[in-house]
């Protein structure tokens, strides 16, 4: 709970320096971070398609995938890991890359910024996921296809 708050007051003192770090172009740029290649799920074939949603496909990956971390311990400010409603927030840190405006310097979601940060192999954090094959502990790409499909479709609960 500690660091949670020491992260909020972080991220509201980083709040107060935008304005300036936004003029100085400190601010990581994004480029075209819906680029990555990730291919639509395919949702059977039917006119029937199921609707990927948050309680059937996507906690059951991501309160496994980013245990403890966004399980209860609150890291970067949400628990998207069993809280749907952290997933509706707008991303806090600044160093999220790709999950901020380039132009506006406007946050996405928290549960958009999941599937950017899984796409770019910041999260979950320290595992390598960058590499190719990504390493156990990651999202896979099957998972992540689901996770695509869920922000394409607004996040549905
Ligand atoms: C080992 C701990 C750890 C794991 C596991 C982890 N994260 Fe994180 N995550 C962090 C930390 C620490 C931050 C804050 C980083 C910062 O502010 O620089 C963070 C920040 C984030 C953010 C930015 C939140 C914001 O509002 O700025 C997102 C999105 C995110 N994580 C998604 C995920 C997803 C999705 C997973 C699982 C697939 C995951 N993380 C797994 C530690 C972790």
């Amino acid at each position: 709970m500690q660091r949670r708050l020491s992260l909020a007051s972080l991220t509201l003192a980083a709040f107060g320096a935008f304005g300036a770090l936004g003029a100085l172009g400190c601010l990581p740029a994004v480029e075209a971070p819906m680029d990555s290649g990730t291919p639509p799920v395919d949702a059977g074939g039917g006119d029937t398609a199921p609707v990927v949603t948050y309680t059937k496909d996507v906690q059951p990956i991501l309160g496994v995938k980013c245990a403890p971390c966004h399980t209860g311990e609150g890291l970067g400010g949400h628990n998207i890991g069993n809280t749907y409603a952290d997933a509706l927030m707008p991303v806090s840190s600044l160093d999220a890359m790709g999950c901020w405006d380039s132009t506006l310097m406007v946050p996405m979601t928290v549960g958009a910024c999941a599937l950017i940060s899984i796409m770019n192999g910041w999260m979950p954090m320290s595992m390598g996921c960058f590499n190719t094959p990504r390493p156990d502990p990651c999202v896979t790409l099957d998972q992540q296809a689901i996770i695509a499909a869920w922000v394409a479709e607004g996040m549905p609960q």
